[in-house]
């Protein structure tokens, strides 16, 4: 099973993005803390490059994340030239207060009102630009008149008077080349799914929680995990919840949506899906998988063009 996303309007929204990246100076990109990777789209990374502007990635929502975990995506980003982390979450005004000094730290040539500093604001969906943004502009000084000429049709929203906002989100669609992280962005709800990849998502959750944190599926729902897998573990939430359809067996449908839901609300704990180790493992895995399934098609291939040649000599060899 392999999720996908392709909205028809990436395009025009990757042109818009590469345009505002002119005018701009510094570049927060907002990643969801339990999955930064996947929550990241490296066209980001390769626009800011193009036109050398930092980037500071705002690991967000940390409430929801495993502290340690994030804590070594922390120093894993810092160690990246350009590249600054913050870890945050909406939810504490004190983080979201702290934005625009690192921001201009980070950008130590502008912040003059003369000068202010130009931030663009990106990331995909669901990783909680918006709220970043009204969270921000609380502290709006509607002062457009002092910024200098440059991109008039674009409107400005003011942080205060050394820092301006371009008006629009970048907003940004997940590269999905590995099949994990399409299941963590449905499992962290950055993408949509229907009920039947539901149940495939709530499985692979399952097998992350299992490998990774145990100790908070028993202490959530109160079932032993030796033995099982992330089919099991549904099945389990099931029992425990005496999810049944007629027929006595069990309701993996509603097992899985529960489980999901408790995932999201943070209800299990503080749970990320990747960490910096992981996630290379994970690339290495799908690397020699990939290199396997080509292999096999070359084989494949060779084998059917040694056949067709062997058939064409036998045609010719034949007698008329
Ligand atoms: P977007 O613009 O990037 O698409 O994201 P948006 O701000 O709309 O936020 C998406 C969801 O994430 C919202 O919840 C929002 O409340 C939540 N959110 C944003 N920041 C944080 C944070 O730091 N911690 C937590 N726990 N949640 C945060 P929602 O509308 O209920 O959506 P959903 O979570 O049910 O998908």
């Amino acid at each position: 099973m392999s999720i996908q996303w392709f909205p028809g309007h990436m395009n025009s929204a990757k042109k818009q993005a590469e345009e505002q990246m002119e005018f701009i100076d510094l570049v927060i990109e907002v990643l969801d803390a339990r999955l930064p990777e996947a929550s990241c789209n490296p066209m980001v990374d390769r626009m800011r490059k193009f036109r050398q502007r930092p980037i500071l990635k705002i690991l967000n929502k940390t409430d929801l994340a495993d502290p340690a975990a994030t804590a070594a995506w922390k120093a894993y980003y810092d160690a990246l030239p350009g590249v600054t982390a913050y870890p945050m979450t909406t939810k504490k005004p004190a983080d979201v207060a702290r934005i625009p000094a690192l921001a201009l730290s980070l950008a130590p040539h502008r912040g003059v009102p003369t000068k202010p500093l130009r931030i663009m604001i990106m990331g995909i969906p669901n990783v909680g630009k918006s709220t970043l943004m009204n969270a921000l502009l609380k502290k709006r000084v509607a002062k457009v008149g002092d910024e200098p000429a440059v991109t008039k049709v674009q409107q400005k929203l003011y942080l205060d008077k050394h820092t301006v906002l371009v008006d629009t989100p970048g907003l940004m669609w997940p590269k999905i080349e590995m099949p994990s992280d399409g299941l963590m962005l449905a499992a962290s709800h950055a993408i949509g799914t229907n009920a039947l990849i539901e149940e495939e998502v709530a499985f692979f959750l399952g097998d992350v929680l299992l490998e990774r944190y145990p100790q908070l599926l028993t202490a959530r729902y109160g079932f032993k995990t030796e033995g099982l897998d992330g089919i099991g573990v549904v099945e389990q939430v099931a029992a425990r919840r005496g999810f049944r359809v007629r027929g006595g067996e069990f309701d993996v449908e509603k097992a899985a949506h529960v489980l999901l839901h408790d995932y999201r609300s943070g209800a299990i704990g503080r749970i990320s899906l990747e960490t910096p180790d992981s996630r290379s493992a994970r690339i290495e895995a799908h690397r020699a998988e990939v290199a396997e399934k080509a292999r096999i098609a070359a084989e494949k291939a060779a084998q059917k063009a040694e056949e067709a040649a062997r058939g064409k000599r036998g045609t010719q060899a034949a007698p008329e």
